[in-house]
C-alpha cells in the first residue's frame, strides 16, 4: 500500500479522497495548498500526490513543476474541473503521471491511485539500479592524471545531453568504459545501453542487426524483425569498432544522424528514432578517410563532442593509481617494492589498462608474498628496461619530415639544454663528442651557441 498525499484547498474535497484512499489501505497525508504539500513531501516522502490544479495562491501546475526536480519524486495525479483538458495536459508535460475530472468517481480514484504507485515502484527499482552501476563505473574509475580528470569532467558535461560522443583511443584505453558512464549518468540511463561491435559482423548481417527487416527482405526473413536502432528507442546505442563498418553501411548511418529515422531492410516506410549515439575506434580515422575507407561526412557527424582517451603510457600517475586499485579489488594487499613500480611504470603498456589489469591480477593470484618485487613481474617488463633503458621511440609526423631539419633541430635542442656545452649535449643523445662536434659543425651549430 501507498502513502498518498492529498492537496485540495476545499476542506471537504479532500476529506472525500482521504476517506475513500484509507479504505484501501493506504496511508494518508493532507494538505491545503501548494507550500504546505511541498514540505510534507521533503519531510514524508508519499509515493503518490493528489492535486487539485486551481487553487488560490499557487496552483497545482507548481507543484508538478517543484517535484520534478527532485531525485525522489511521487507520482502526481492532478484533477481538473471537467473541461479543462488543456491544463491537464500542460500538467502532464510538466511531469504529472494523470489526471482526473470531477466530479470525481470513487473507482476511478482509487485505481489510478494504484496505478501511480505501482509506476513509482517500477521507476525507483530503475532508479536503485542504475545508481547502484553509475556508482560501480565511477568508483572504480580511476583518473589521477590531468587527461582523465579532464575527460570526466567532459563525460558529466555531455551526459545531460543527447550528442553524439565519439570515444577514440588504443585498444584497452577505456572507451567502452567512458561510453557506458556517459549513458548511465544521462537521461537514457534508466533503460539499458545497446551496444554492437561493428568489427564482429559481415556486413549485410551488420545493416539487419542494426535496421532490422521487414518479412520476406530476403530469403530466411520469414517475420519482421526490429532492429537495434529501433529497440535502443529513449537509450543509448554504442557502436563500438565503428571504422570497421562497410561504406554502405556508413551512408545509412549518416542517414540516422541527420534524419532521426531508419528505414528496416526491405521495408519502404521510414521510421522516427530517438536514440543518442556514441560510437568508438581504435582507428585513425582521417587515415581511413584519406583512403577512402570511412566517409568525411560521417566523420563530422560522429565527431561532435570528441573524446580521446590517452594510451596508458602517457599518463603516469593513472599507472601507480591504477595498480594500487587492481590490487585492494583482488582483496590480496600487497605492497609494490619501488623498483618494481620503476619498471610498471617504465613499461609501454601496448594493450593499455586492459594489460595492465590482468598482469595485476595474475601478480595478486600467483604470488604469496606481501610484496611485489621486480622478478614478480613479467618478462617483458624487465626485459625493455634491461636492453633498451632509453629508446622512447619516436613516431614520424603523418606528413612526414625533412630529416637533415630534424636532426638539425635536435642538435640545438640539446646544446641550448646543455647550455652550449658539446660534451653535455653529446652526452643527452648518448653520442661521443667527436661524433656530436661533426655533425653540429654540418649545420653551423657551434659550442656555447
Ligand atoms: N580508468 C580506468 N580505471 C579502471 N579501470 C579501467 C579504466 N579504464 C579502463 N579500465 C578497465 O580496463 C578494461 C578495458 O577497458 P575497455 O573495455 O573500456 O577498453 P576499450 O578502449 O573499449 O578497449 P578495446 O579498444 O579493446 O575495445 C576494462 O576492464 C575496464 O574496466
Ligand atoms: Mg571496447
Amino acid at each position: 500500500m501507498a502513502k498518498v498525499l492529498v492537496v485540495d484547498d476545499d476542506a471537504g474535497q479532500r476529506n472525500i479522497m482521504v476517506s475513500i484512499l484509507a479504505s484501501q489501505g493506504h496511508s494518508l497525508l493532507a494538505a491545503p495548498n501548494v507550500d504546505e504539500a511541498l514540505s510534507q513531501i521533503y519531510d514524508n516522502q508519499p509515493q503518490v500526490v493528489l492535486t487539485d490544479l486551481k487553487m488560490p495562491g499557487k496552483s497545482g501546475l507548481v507543484l508538478v513543476e517543484e517535484t520534478a526536480k527532485l531525485a525522489v519524486r511521487p507520482e502526481i495525479v492532478v484533477i481538473t474541473a471537467f473541461g479543462s483538458v488543456e491544463t491537464a495536459v500542460k500538467a502532464i508535460r510538466a511531469g504529472a503521471y494523470d489526471y482526473l475530472n470531477k466530479p470525481l468517481e470513487r473507482e476511478e480514484l482509487i485505481l489510478v491511485v494504484q496505478r501511480a504507485a505501482e509506476k513509482f515502484l517500477l521507476r525507483e527499482e530503475g532508479e536503485q539500479l542504475r545508481a547502484e552501476i553509475t556508482k560501480q563505473l565511477t568508483t572504480g574509475l580511476i583518473a589521477e592524471s590531468a587527461a582523465m580528470k579532464n575527460i570526466l569532467e567532459i563525460v558529466k558535461r555531455v551526459a545531460a545531453s543527447d550528442s553524439t560522443v565519439l570515444v577514440r583511443g588504443e585498444s584497452g584505453t577505456g572507451k567502452e568504459r567512458i561510453a557506458r558512464l556517459i549513458h548511465y549518468q544521462s537521461n537514457r540511463g534508466r533503460k539499458p545501453m545497446q551496444s554492437i561491435n561493428c568489427a564482429a559482423f559481415p556486413e549485410t548481417l551488420l545493416e539487419s542487426e542494426l535496421f532490422g527487416y521487414e518479412k520476406g527482405a530476403f530469403t530466411g526473413a520469414q517475420n519482421r524483425r526490429i532492429g537495434l536502432i529501433e529497440s535502443a528507442g529513449g537509450s543509448t546505442l554504442f557502436l563500438d569498432e565503428v571504422a570497421d563498418m562497410s561504406l554502405s553501411t556508413q551512408a545509412k548511418l549518416l542517414r540516422v544522424l541527420q534524419e532521426r529515422e531508419i528505414r528496416r531492410v526491405g521495408g519502404t516506410k521510414s521510421v522516427p528514432v530517438d536514440i543518442r549515439i556514441i560510437a568508438a575506434t581504435n582507428k585513425n580515422l582521417e587515415e581511413a578517410i584519406k583512403q577512402g575507407t570511412f566517409r568525411d561526412d560521417l566523420f563530422y557527424r560522429l565527431n561532435i563532442i570528441p573524446i580521446m582517451l590517452p594510451p596508458l603510457r602517457d599518463r603516469s600517475e593513472d599507472i601507480e593509481a591504477l595498480v594500487g586499485f587492481f590490487i585492494s579489488r583482488s582483496g590480496r594487499p600487497k605492497t609494490v617494492e619501488p623498483d618494481a613500480m620503476k619498471l610498471i611504470r617504465g613499461y609501454g603498456w601496448p594493450g593499455n589498462v586492459r594489460e595492465l589489469e590482468a598482469v595485476m591480477e595474475r601478480i595478486t593470484v600467483l604470488s604469496s608474498s606481501d610484496v611485489i618485487r621486480g622478478e614478480d613481474l613479467p618478462v617483458e617488463l624487465r626485459v625493455v628496461h634491461v636492453t633498451a633503458p632509453s629508446s622512447p621511440g619516436y613516431d614520424i609526423p603523418e606528413d612526414g619530415l625533412v630529416f637533415e631539419e630534424w636532426e638539425k633541430s635536435i642538435l640545438a635542442q640539446a646544446l641550448a639544454r646543455s647550455k652550449g656545452v658539446m660534451a653535455d649535449a653529446a652526452k643527452l643523445l648518448g653520442m661521443t663528442y667527436r661524433t656530436f662536434q661533426y655533425r653540429a659543425e654540418k649545420f653551423g651549430l657551434k659550442e656555447g651557441q
